[in-house]
């Protein structure tokens, strides 16, 4: 008994007693509404700088995608946000993405993440969850 009493106190001390911060949920470590904002414009900032795939956008509505790019890495980021947007498939089905074209978006996300301080354990937290959509997003 005093064995299970001693526990329970080391376990409150230990837990909560002792101060440690929790660790910050993956929407947290993207910096929350404000900073997946700013990851966004970092990305579109690189993408239409980037030879290897800015024709693509260049009559692209850019307010929208700016817009969808955020709710959609917010939800998949596990915030507080509504995906508005067409599906992955309907958006791209006529781009004729390549292979190539997508790595270099990737990169450029990579670049982004980078740049905005995000860690590397939350950058690939992040790109695991958009792999999957690559098979609907790459033309076949
Ligand atoms: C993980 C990779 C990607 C994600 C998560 C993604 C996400 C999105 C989203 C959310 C939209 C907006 C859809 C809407 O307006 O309803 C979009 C549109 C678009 N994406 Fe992607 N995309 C990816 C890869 C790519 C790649 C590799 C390219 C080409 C290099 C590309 C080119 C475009 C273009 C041109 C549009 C605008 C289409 C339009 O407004 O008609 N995307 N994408």
């Amino acid at each position: 008994m005093h064995h299970l009493l001693t526990c329970l106190l080391l376990t409150a001390l230990l837990a909560g007693c002792a101060g440690q911060a929790p660790r910050p949920t993956l929407y947290q470590e993207f910096g929350e509404r404000p900073g997946i904002e700013a990851l966004v414009e970092e990305l579109l900032v690189r993408v239409l700088e980037d030879p290897r795939i800015n024709a693509g956008f260049a009559e692209v509505d850019l307010v929208n995608l700016n817009d969808r790019l955020v709710e959609q890495i917010c939800v998949e980021v596990g915030g507080p946000c509504t995906y508005t947007g067409r599906t992955m498939a309907e958006s791209h089905a006529s781009l004729a993405v390549t292979e190539a074209d997508f790595n270099a978006l990737v990169e450029d996300l990579v670049d982004a993440m980078e740049a905005r301080g995000i860690p590397r354990r939350a950058q690939n937290r992040l790109l695991r969850r958009l792999a999957p959509m690559h098979r609907d997003i790459v033309s076949p």
